[in-house]
């Protein structure tokens, strides 16, 4: 695909499907995990190549931490390992690193390195991935409100200034994978007029392949923002 002929600037992903995909196997859904961040990693390097300039993918809902003790510690492990990994690969391709979310209640050690990463991505200009940590859309809508009322009036614009997404495009694409048919509290507000798309696909089978197949769909779809 040519550069941006698609069109869409922010795409984002509800990855979804891990543990269905291990169960398949007969595997632990740790192996799940593991191999949905081998999909994240070749997305991410596709970032530029594909033409987008934000990639925001839901890693960990405010309501996964209701999941046992041992499958969050293993996902905040495998963050851990992402980011020390992968750091100086984001550096070489000037891909910015941002949060959304209030990542700053996750294990201090991760904490540390997520603030670090930021730090020597800030300049980053080949593209942004944005990675949602403890991130729940109605929660970002309720402080984003508080906030902007803080200020005076709460208008469209006013609101989504406090959002974790302000500085952000607008999103275009959403994208969720697994067959489910829902949003599950992720990018409510910005998600407003953006295209869905659903496959069935499970999160390790995902590949920057499908996600051409998406965008060839977006680039097809009418977009009339409520006119006509
Ligand atoms: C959904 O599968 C996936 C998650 C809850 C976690 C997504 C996290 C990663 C892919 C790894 C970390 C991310 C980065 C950015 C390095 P599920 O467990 O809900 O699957 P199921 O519905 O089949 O059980």
């Amino acid at each position: 695909m040519s550069h941006s002929a698609h069109g869409a600037r922010h795409v984002a992903i509800i990855m979804d499907g891990n543990g269905r995909w291990a169960k398949q196997r007969h595997l632990p859904r740790a192996m799940g995990h593991r191999r949905g961040v081998e999909a994240v990693r070749a997305l991410v390097r596709a970032i530029r190549p594909l033409g987008i300039d934000t990639l925001t993918l839901y890693a960990f809902s405010s309501e996964n931490w209701k999941r046992p003790e041992d499958e969050v510690s293993d996902l905040m492990g495998l963050l851990r390992h992402f980011i020390k990994s992968d750091l100086n690969e984001f550096i070489t391709n000037d891909v910015k690193l941002k949060i959304i979310g209030d990542y700053r209640v996750l294990p201090g050690d991760l904490v540390t390195l997520i603030e670090g990463a930021l730090a020597k991505t800030a300049g980053g200009r080949g593209g942004t991935l944005a990675v949602a940590l403890n991130y729940g859309s109605q929660q970002e809508i309720v402080r984003a409100a508080n906030a902007a009322a803080a200020r005076g009036v709460i208008t469209l614009d006013s609101l989504a200034a406090e959002l974790d997404t302000a500085d952000l495009p607008p999103l275009d694409l959403l994208v969720r994978t697994s067959g489910e048919v829902r949003l599950s509290n992720f990018l409510l507000w910005q998600a407003a007029y953006a295209e869905l798309y659903f496959t069935d696909v499970l999160w390790p089978d995902f590949t920057v392949g499908h996600l051409e197949q998406a965008l060839t769909e977006f680039a097809n779809r009418e977009r009339r923002y409520g006119g006509r």
